[in-house]
């Protein structure tokens, strides 16, 4: 059960792509439950997908990482500079095949939810402050200005350090340990393997990119998110979220609270990498907070599903399932 937007695969699978299955039992998956109820058009395209003999040697062509629906129809959208249908993304891939080839191969699945960290905040709640925040697959950072953006959670508001950034809405549901006010962050810092920098007209686009058509407000809160990001540039270094980490986080400052957390990150790597990681947090001075789709977190007890047929598992130190999340932050249902 994980959200189709950044990483359809949980457990063992790759994000985006099971290679247990072939690319067109994929994309049948995609439009099937992915996108149900969340973007019709790109359920309607991924159907389409699948049946095309065409697109699918085309994807076949492709190193598997490669295939994933979300990386195709942002790409398309890309060159085309609005989001596909199944007529135009025939024509790209009949008369721009090596063009479109060339931008999934460059690029990479990066959605960067700034929502994200209304579903982050209530872990937040008791920890000692000063906060040192190190997210692993930050993408632009948009997820590490935890406390720049206002929150909205039905009624409980809480100003955020910028009052031009986002206003992001959660619905609470159970027994959420909502804040009195925004925890202070003395230091924050990412890594990525691709780094995103929001001033960059390019990575901003791609961004938008990877947004899919008719989700509502994701659009303005991406660009007001981005703006944040401009002029409050949350550093993220170029890196690996195990060769790294260790690295990274030695900079925190002392006297702080480390607080190392994930979102729709760890679908996208193996499961050695994924040991290897809980290993190398486990290690570290500092709470562990991970946000991603059930089963995804090794070493967890955490794998309940939720009857919503999209949600992540909000998990501390590996061990204790906090929250189920919306993917895309917009509620949490408090399990602890
Ligand atoms: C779907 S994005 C999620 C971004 C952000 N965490 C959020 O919730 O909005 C996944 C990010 O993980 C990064 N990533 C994937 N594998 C990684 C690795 N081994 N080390 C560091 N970053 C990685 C990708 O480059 C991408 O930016």
């Amino acid at each position: 059960m994980v959200s189709g937007r950044d990483l359809p695969a949980a457990g063992g699978a790759m994000a985006g792509h099971d290679p247990a299955v072939s690319t067109a039992a994929n994309y049948r998956r995609f439009a099937g439950r992915e996108t149900v109820g969340r973007a019709p058009a790109y359920g309607v395209l991924a159907a389409a997908v699948a049946a095309d003999e065409q697109i699918l040697a085309f994807l076949s062509a492709l190193p598997v990482a490669k295939r994933q629906p979300n990386l195709l129809f942002a790409a398309a959208r890309h060159l085309l500079g609005t989001p596909t249908d199944i007529h135009a993304l025939r024509d790209l891939v009949r008369g721009r095949a090596d063009e479109l080839a060339a931008v999934m191969r460059a690029r990479r699945t990066q959605t960067n939810e700034a929502a994200r960290c209304a579903t982050l905040l209530p872990a937040l709640v008791g920890l000692p402050e000063p906060l040192a925040l190190l997210e692993v697959g930050a993408a632009a950072g948009l997820t590490l200005l935890v406390d720049r953006y206002s929150y909205d959670y039905a009624g409980h508001y809480l100003p955020g350090a910028d009052p031009q950034a986002p206003t992001l809405t959660c619905q609470p549901q159970g027994p959420v340990p909502l804040p009195e006010r925004l925890p202070t962050v003395s230091w924050r810092a990412g890594i990525d393997l691709n780094p995103l920098d929001a001033a960059d007209p390019d990575d901003a686009r791609w961004l938008e990119c990877l947004l899919w058509p008719g989700e509502g407000d994701r659009e303005a809160r991406l660009q007001g998110a981005l703006e944040a990001a401009r002029r409050h540039p949350p550093p993220v270094h170029r890196g690996d979220l195990v060769d790294d980490l260790v690295r990274v986080a030695a900079s925190a400052p002392p006297d702080t609270t480390l607080v190392v957390y994930h979102s729709a990150v760890l679908a996208y790597v193996d499961t050695d990498k994924r040991r290897a990681f809980a290993a190398a947090v486990g290690d570290l001075d500092a709470v562990w907070l991970s946000n991603e789709a059930p089963g995804v977190v090794p070493l967890s007890t955490a794998t309940a599903t939720y009857p919503h047929a999209d949600s992540f598992n909000l998990i501390r130190n590996g061990c204790d399932l906090l929250a189920f999340t919306d993917p895309h932050g917009t509620w949490i249902d408090w399990v602890s």
